[in-house]
């Protein structure tokens, strides 16, 4: 079992299956997000599920307890392995979230999205915000009190997060470029043996798989990368 998660940004089942097939049994965890999953993505996660990949669903809930349950509970049935849900939706939505869950699924809470930066966070929240990464640490805790079993984060942050909410607590990082690859659009980038090192159990790793003229190749070589860590 290997710790690499690759995204399905592709706007098709077909398009995901055909990406799927090219990188061959050792690549067996996907992440679907909204787009596919809006365009077919339960067809996919059956698909995914019945050739025994293990499945991400980053659909980041939001809603009142009881919602946010019975959707947990599906995702249960399906057979999905990891759920992202708000940890903004609060602590009775995240204690539901827990208790609804089956099987082998887990929930991360998606804690302040990187999108966000201090003055649209203030404006929403209606306080003055001093610092983003003190906000994020303090959703991860509250998360982790509801019965969350991990949260998703910068490959940067993750080893400070690490320090402060210990062991047995899921991290799974984005963001990953392995050295001498394009940083596409995301800012903060980590190499993969960064991210293992600061303490990331799963690495969310696309465009340089995905995009790469020899997909399985670019895979294996990062799988080589984190073996090394
Ligand atoms: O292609 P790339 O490796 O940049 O893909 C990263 C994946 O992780 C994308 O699906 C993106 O939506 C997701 N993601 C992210 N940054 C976050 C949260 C999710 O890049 N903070």
């Amino acid at each position: 079992m290997n710790r690499v998660i690759i995204p399905l940004d592709v706007p098709s089942v077909s398009d995901a299956l055909a990406l799927v097939d090219r990188l061959g049994d050792e690549a067996d965890f996907y992440k679907v997000g909204f787009e596919l999953y809006t365009r077919g993505g339960l067809e996919v996660v059956r698909e995914l599920v019945s050739r025994d990949k293990r499945v991400f669903l980053d659909i980041k809930l939001h809603d009142i307890p009881n919602t946010v349950a019975r959707a947990v509970e599906a995702a249960s049935d399906l057979g999905v392995d990891l759920l992202t849900l708000h940890a903004s939706g609060g602590q009775r939505m995240m204690a539901a979230a827990a208790e609804a869950r089956s099987g082998h699924l887990k929930l991360l809470g998606v804690t302040v999205l990187t999108s966000m930066n201090k003055d649209e966070m203030a404006s929403v929240w209606g306080r003055k915000i001093s610092s983003v990464r003190d906000e994020a640490f303090r959703l991860a805790n509250l998360g982790k009190e509801a019965g969350l079993d991990g949260i998703v984060s910068s490959a940067l942050e993750a080893s400070w997060i690490r320090q402060k909410i210990g062991p047995s607590f899921l991290i799974v990082t984005p963001g990953i470029r392995p050295a001498g690859s394009s940083s596409d659009d995301q800012n903060r980038v980590a190499t993969p043996r960064e991210a293992v090192r600061n303490g990331a159990d799963f690495l969310v790793i696309g465009r340089p798989i995905t995009k790469a003229d020899d997909p399985s190749a670019a895979f294996a070589a990062v799988l080589k990368e984190i073996e090394k860590a």
